[in-house]
C-alpha cells in the first residue's frame, strides 16, 4: 500500500488526506495547529460568522422600509465574537471527525523534510520521522508585513488579529483594499466604526474587472466608507493615543489616524524552516514552485494550495489537493484554473470568473460584453437590492462564454452558472435559452448573456 505523507491539515492538506484514502493509500498528516488551517480558523469561516453578523445590523437598522418597526439598540460584540467562535469550532471539529471517519493518522506537531521523501514531525520536544513514497506539502500561508515604520506597534493587526478584536472599534484604517481589506470595511462600517481604507493602487479590489470595482465604490462611497487610491504607505507612528498612517498620495504626504489599523497587504507562504533547500525543492521566491500536475522540481514530492503561491484560494487549494493526490498514486491529472470563482462577501457580494473585460482584450480576444442591473430584476427589487451589476464576457468569434463578473445579492453563489458556462464551453446563446426560475437573483446573468447578443429582454 503506498503511503503518503502530508504537511499542513488545511484545506488542501485535509481534502487531499481524505482524497488519499479514498484511492486506498495509507496517510500520515502533520498539523502543528489546528485541523482546518487558515479557511476555518482564521480565514474564510470566522470572517463570514462576522459578515453575517454585520449583514443582521445593518438590516436592522434598515427595517423601516420593510414597514417593521424595531429599535435598532447596539452590537454586543461579545456576543458576535462567541457566535464567531462556535462556527469555527462546530467546522473544525468537522474535519477532526473526517480524519476519524476516513482512518487518517493525524500527527500533531511541525513536520520538516530530512529527506525528500522523509519528514520529521516535532511534537513537544519529541520527533517521530515517518517515511513515504510521495510527501505533499501543503503549509499554507500567513499575513504579509509590509517592512515600514510602525508595523509592530500595539493596536496595528493583521488579518489573524482583528479577528479577536475584544472591542469594536471607534475608527480604523485598512491597508489593502484587496478581500480582506474590502471584507473587514464591510464589517467595520456595519457595526458602526469610521472606516478608511488606504490602498497603493487605483481602485477597490484591484483584481477585479473595473465595473466591479465602480461599483463597489459607489457603494462604499454611500455607506461613508472614505478610501484613498493611488497611495502608497510609507509607516504608522502612535499620536494622542491614536495609530496615525502616513502615506503619499498625489504628490503629498498625507495622515488618517484611527484607533486600529488594520493591515491587509497579501499573504506569505510557509516556507521557511522545514528543510524546502536541503531537499532540493526549488523555489519561485518565497513560494514552492509546482507544475500544473502540483509536482515540485523532486519526484515524488508534491504541492498544493498557498505554500504554491498560485491563487490564494480555499476551494483551489482542495482542488490543488485533489490532483496532487492523484497523480501520487499513478492517475494523470492537471490543474485547470479557466474557470475558477472568485467570491468576495461584502455587501454588495462579488462573485468572478474567467477573463475580465480588460484580461480578454489584452489576450486579442474581440469580445461581446452583456451587463443587466439588480435594480430591474423583480426578485432583486422585491427584496430590497438596488445595487449590482451582472457582466458577461463572450468571445465575439464563437460567442463562447469566456467571463462572468457579478456584484450583487448572493453573487458569491450566483458565478457559479457562469463557472459551469466557462468551464464547459457554453454559449451566451446556451444561457439566454435556458429557462431560469421567475422571479430569481439568477435572472440577471441570463439577461446579461442575452445582452451580449443584443437581445436582452428586460433590458
Ligand atoms: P491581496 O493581495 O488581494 O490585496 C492586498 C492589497 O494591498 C492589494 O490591493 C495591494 O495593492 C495593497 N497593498 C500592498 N501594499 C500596500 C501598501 N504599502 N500600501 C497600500 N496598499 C498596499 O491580499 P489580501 O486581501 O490581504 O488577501 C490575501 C489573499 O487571501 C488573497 O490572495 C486573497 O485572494 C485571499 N482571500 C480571499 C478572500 C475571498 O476570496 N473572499 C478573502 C480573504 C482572502
Amino acid at each position: 500500500m503506498s503511503h503518503i505523507v502530508i504537511l499542513g491539515g488545511g484545506p488542501a492538506g485535509y481534502v487531499a488526506a481524505i482524497r488519499a484514502k479514498q484511492l486506498g493509500a495509507d496517510v500520515t498528516l502533520a498539523e502543528m495547529d489546528a485541523l482546518g488551517g487558515t479557511c476555518t480558523n482564521r480565514g474564510c469561516i470566522p470572517s463570514k460568522a462576522m459578515l453575517r453578523c454585520a449583514e443582521v445590523a445593518r438590516e436592522a437598522r434598515e427595517m423601516d422600509q420593510f414597514g417593521v418597526e424595531v429599535e435598532f439598540k447596539s452590537v454586543n460584540w461579545a456576543k458576535v465574537l462567541q457566535r464567531k467562535d462556535q462556527v469555527v469550532s462546530q467546522l473544525r471539529k468537522g474535519v477532526e471527525f473526517l480524519m476519524k471517519e476516513h482512518g487518517i493518522r493525524v500527527v500533531q506537531g511541525k513536520g520538516r523534510l530530512v529527506e525528500p521523501h522523509v519528514v520529521e514531525i516535532e511534537t513537544e520536544g519529541k520527533k517521530e520521522t515517518v517515511k513515504g513514497d510521495s510527501v505533499l506539502l501543503a503549509v499554507g500561508s500567513t499575513p504579509a508585513k509590509l517592512p515600514l515604520p510602525g508595523f509592530d506597534l500595539p493596536g496595528v493587526m493583521s488579518s489573524d488579529q482583528i479577528l479577536e478584536i475584544q472591542q469594536i472599534p471607534e475608527s480604523i484604517v485598512i491597508i489593502g483594499a484587496g478581500p480582506i481589506g474590502v471584507e473587514f470595511a464591510d464589517v467595520f462600517n456595519s457595526v458602526g466604526s469610521k472606516v478608511t481604507i488606504v490602498e497603493l493602487l487605483p481602485r477597490l479590489v484591484p483584481l477585479e474587472d473595473e465595473e466591479i470595482s465602480s461599483e463597489l465604490a459607489r457603494s462604499f462611497r454611500r455607506r461613508r466608507i472614505d478610501a484613498f487610491l493611488n497611495a502608497k504607505v510609507l509607516g504608522v507612528v502612535e499620536r494622542g493615543g491614536k495609530r496615525v498612517v502616513q502615506f503619499e498620495a498625489d504628490g503629498q504626504t498625507k495622515e488618517v489616524a484611527a484607533e486600529v489599523v488594520l493591515s491587509a497587504v497579501g499573504r506569505w507562504p510557509n516556507t521557511e524552516g522545514i528543510g524546502l533547500p536541503e531537499a532540493g525543492i526549488e523555489m519561485n521566491r518565497r513560494a514552492i514552485k509546482v507544475n500544473a500536475r502540483m509536482e515540485t522540481n523532486v519526484p515524488g514530492v508534491y504541492a498544493a494550495g498557498d505554500a504554491t503561491g498560485g491563487i490564494l484560494l480555499a476551494h483551489v487549494a482542495f482542488q490543488e489537493g485533489k490532483v496532487a493526490i492523484a497523480n501520487a498514486l499513478g492517475q494523470s491529472k492537471e490543474m485547470d484554473y479557466r474557470a475558477i470563482p472568485s467570491v468576495t462577501y461584502t455587501h454588495p457580494e462579488i462573485g468572478s470568473t474567467g477573463l475580465s473585460e480588460a484580461k480578454a482584450k489584452e489576450s486579442g480576444i474581440d469580445v461581446k460584453v452583456g451587463r443587466f442591473y439588480f435594480r430591474a430584476a423583480g426578485r432583486a427589487l422585491a427584496e430590497g437590492h438596488r445595487e449590482g451589476i451582472a457582466k458577461i464576457v463572450v468571445d465575439a468569434a464563437t460567442h463562447k462564454v469566456i467571463g462572468g463578473h457579478v456584484i450583487g445579492p448572493r453573487a458569491t453563489d450566483l458565478i457559479h452558472e457562469v463557472v459551469l458556462a466557462v468551464q464547459m464551453g457554453l454559449t451566451a446563446e446556451d444561457l439566454g435559452e435556458m429557462v431560469h426560475g421567475h422571479p430569481t437573483l439568477s435572472e440577471p446573468i441570463k439577461e446579461a448573456a442575452e445582452d451580449a447578443l443584443g437581445v436582452a429582454i428586460h433590458k
